[in-house]
C-alpha cells in the first residue's frame, strides 16, 4: 500500500510540481488548499504525511498545524510545517504547534524527498513500537483474571479457523488475528471490582462494560496498523438482529469479521469455566450458539460452517468436558 501525502498549499505550479514529483515516487498524494478543508481531509484521510505550506489565505500555518494536532487522532501524524524563514523564533513556534519538522530554508524536491522518507520510516518504527504497547496492556487485562487468562490467543485460533475456511485472503487473517488479541482492549477502562466481579452485574455496571469496545476503539485508533481493525473492535458485541451495541446494526451492516470474532468469543466463554457455571462440552456449547443464530443474534451461516469445522475434528478436536475445561483453563 503506497503511503498518503497530504500537501495543504495554494493552487500553485509550486504544488503541482511537488504533487507530480512525489507521485512518481509512488506517494499517493492529496491536496488541500484552505485551512477547513485541510482539517476535514487529515481526519478522514488519516494520511502517513501532511507537508504544510505556510500560504494559507484563511488560516497561519502554525495555527492550522497546532488545530490538527489538537485532534487526538492525528497525533501520529508527522506534519511538516514548510515557511521561507530564516527566523530562529518560527523553528520554536513549529515545534511548540507540533510540527514534526519546520523547512524554512527553500528544499530542493530531492532533499525534500529524502526527509520526506526518513520521517516516514521514523513513524512506521514508532507506530510498530506503540502497537506492541497496546497489545502488551490487551494481555495484562486478561492477565488480572485467571478465567480470562489467554481467551484472546484461542479465540485467533478458532477465529483464523473459520476466517480461512470462507477463503479470506492472508492479509484479512492477520487483521482478524490482530482483532482477536485486541477486541476488549477497551476494559482497561472498566474498574476491576466490576471486571473481577464473580455475580451478575447490576444495570449501572453493565453500562460501564458495554462501553469497551468504542473506548477500545478510541485507544487504538491513532495507530495506522491499527486503523483496519478498527471496526471490528468496535462491532464485536452488534447482534443480527441490530439489538446489540454500540450501534444496534444489523446483519450485512456488521462487518464480516466482526461476525467471525463474536462466534470464537462467544464459544470460548461457553467452553471455559465461569464462577457461575461450569465448562460446556464444545457440543453443548454449539448447540448454544446455534440457539443464539435462531434467536437472530448471530450469523446462522457463521455458526453452521463454525459447528462443521468443530464437528470435523480437523482443525481443534473435541474434547470431553473435563479435558477441555483443563486445557483451556
Ligand atoms: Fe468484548
Ligand atoms: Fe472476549
Amino acid at each position: 500500500m503506497n503511503s498518503a501525502i497530504l500537501l495543504v498549499d495554494v493552487a500553485s505550479a509550486s504544488r503541482d510540481s511537488w504533487k507530480s514529483f512525489l507521485q512518481s515516487y509512488n506517494y499517493d498524494v492529496f491536496t488541500a488548499e484552505d485551512g477547513e478543508f485541510a482539517l476535514r481531509e487529515c481526519l478522514e484521510l488519516q494520511p502517513d504525511l501532511v507537508l504544510l505550506h505556510d500560504t494559507l489565505p484563511d488560516v497561519d500555518g502554525f495555527e492550522l498545524c497546532r488545530r490538527m494536532k489538537g485532534n487526538p487522532l492525528n497525533l501520529q501524524i508527522p506534519i511538516v510545517l514548510i515557511k521561507p524563514s530564516s527566523d530562529p523564533a518560527d523553528v520554536a513556534r513549529g515545534r511548540k504547534a507540533g510540527a514534526a519538522e519546520f523547512w524554512g530554508t527553500s528544499t530542493s524536491l530531492q532533499e525534500a524527498l529524502s526527509r520526506v522518507e526518513s520521517l516516514l520510516r521514523l513513524r512506521g518504527y514508532i507506530d510498530e513500537q506503540a502497537k506492541s504497547v497496546v497489545l502488551s496492556l490487551a494481555r495484562s487485562i486478561e492477565a488480572k483474571s485467571p478465567l480470562m487468562n489467554g481467551h484472546s490467543e484461542r479465540i485467533v485460533k478458532y477465529a483464523l479457523q473459520l476466517a480461512a475456511s470462507l477463503d479470506l485472503p492472508e492479509v484479512d487473517l492477520q487483521e482478524l488475528r490482530i482483532a482477536c488479541l485486541l477486541h476488549d482492549i477497551g476494559k482497561v477502562s472498566v474498574p476491576d471490582e466490576i471486571l473481577l466481579k464473580p455475580g451478575a452485574l447490576n444495570t449501572e455496571e453493565t453500562e460501564i462494560v458495554r462501553q469497551h469496545p468504542v473506548i477500545g476503539e478510541h485507544i487504538c485508533s491513532p495507530l495506522k496498523s491499527l486503523r483496519r481493525v478498527l471496526p471490528v473492535i468496535r462491532h464485536h458485541h452488534e447482534r443480527m438482529d441490530g439489538s446489540g451495541y454500540p450501534d444496534g446494526l444489523r446483519g450485512d451492516e456488521i462487518p464480516l469479521m466482526a461476525r467471525i470474532l463474536q462466534i470464537a468469543d462467544i464459544y470460548d466463554a461457553l467452553i471455559t469455566d465461569r464462577p457461575y457455571r461450569c465448562a460446556l462440552s464444545s457440543e453443548d456449547a454449539l448447540e448454544t450458539l446455534s440457539g443464539e443464530a435462531s434467536h437472530g443474534w448471530l450469523d446462522a451461516s457463521l455458526v453452521w460452517k463454525f459447528s462443521q469445522i468443530c464437528r470435523s475434528g480437523d482443525y481443534f478436536p473435541l474434547r470431553g468436558r473435563t479435558m477441555l475445561a483443563s486445557y483451556y483453563a
